[in-house]
């Protein structure tokens, strides 16, 4: 048996790990961020110092880079411990689309995701190929997204720094161009599923995005 998937895919920054996390909460579901996997791997990239996906997969498999329930959360964990924040710093952040544009190690997390969705009777899954890749089959598909600018926003703003107009314009630029990179790459790429609804959150509220997700996941779970 394998869950009934939700997936959320969007680019870098559109809210898609909260408002995931959040539409579980409400489904009584578990959730599972897949990119957090992927800067899993660019961590152990990094450590090793070269991009070889085989000695990559290999060091992840040793150390056991596997995914585990933290409640309703399924996170990484990495030599036995959770990985969070490790694979949140700006070095993982600055080379974690070089990795993820791998297409072993696309292979890889898409069958860590799988066999997680086994376990599970209604998983939130967020990324960026969820819809179109991994489980083109998923019970509801929600592409999210929002500019740039109000991106970069939120993501300083979740920082807690000071940040004015100039601040906005060099993160806006730094997240379009991770977003042209996942949207370029050949394997998997960045891009809305066509049966996937669309939802631009640059003026909507936490609160009205997650209601949006939860009432049209509640439909499609009925189905
Ligand atoms: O969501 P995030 O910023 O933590 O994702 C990190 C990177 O992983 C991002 O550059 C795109 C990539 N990614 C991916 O290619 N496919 C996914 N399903 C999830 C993330």
């Amino acid at each position: 048996m394998t869950a009934r998937v939700i997936a959320i895919d969007g680019p870098a920054a559109s809210g898609k790990s909260s408002t995931a996390a959040a539409v579980a909460r409400e489904l009584g579901a578990s959730h599972l961020d897949s990119g957090a996997l992927y800067r899993g791997l660019t961590l152990i990239a990094l450590e090793l110092g070269h991009d070889d996906p085989t000695e990559i997969r290999s060091a992840a498999e040793r150390r056991g880079l596997i995914l585990r329930h933290d409640g309703a959360e399924i996170v990484p964990f990495l030599d036995g411990r959770p990985a969070e924040n490790l694979i949140r710093s700006d070095g993982v952040t600055a080379a974690v689309s070089r990795i993820a544009a791998l297409a072993p190690l696309r292979e890889w997390v898409n069958a860590r995701l799988r066999e997680a969705a086994t376990a599970e009777r209604i998983l939130v899954l967020d990324g960026r190929d969820i819809g179109t890749a991994v489980f083109p089959d998923a019970s509801l598909k929600v592409f999210l997204t929002a500019t740039p600018e109000a991106r970069a926003r939120r993501r300083l703003a979740q920082r807690g720094e000071m940040f004015d107009s100039d601040s906005i314009r060099v993160e806006a630029t730094a997240l379009a161009a991770r977003d042209a990179s996942d949207a370029s790459r050949t394997v998997a790429p960045l891009r809305r599923a066509p049966d996937a609804i669309l939802i631009d959150t640059t003026n909507l509220s936490f609160k009205d995005q997650v209601d949006r997700i939860v009432a049209a996941a509640r439909k499609a779970l009925l189905a």
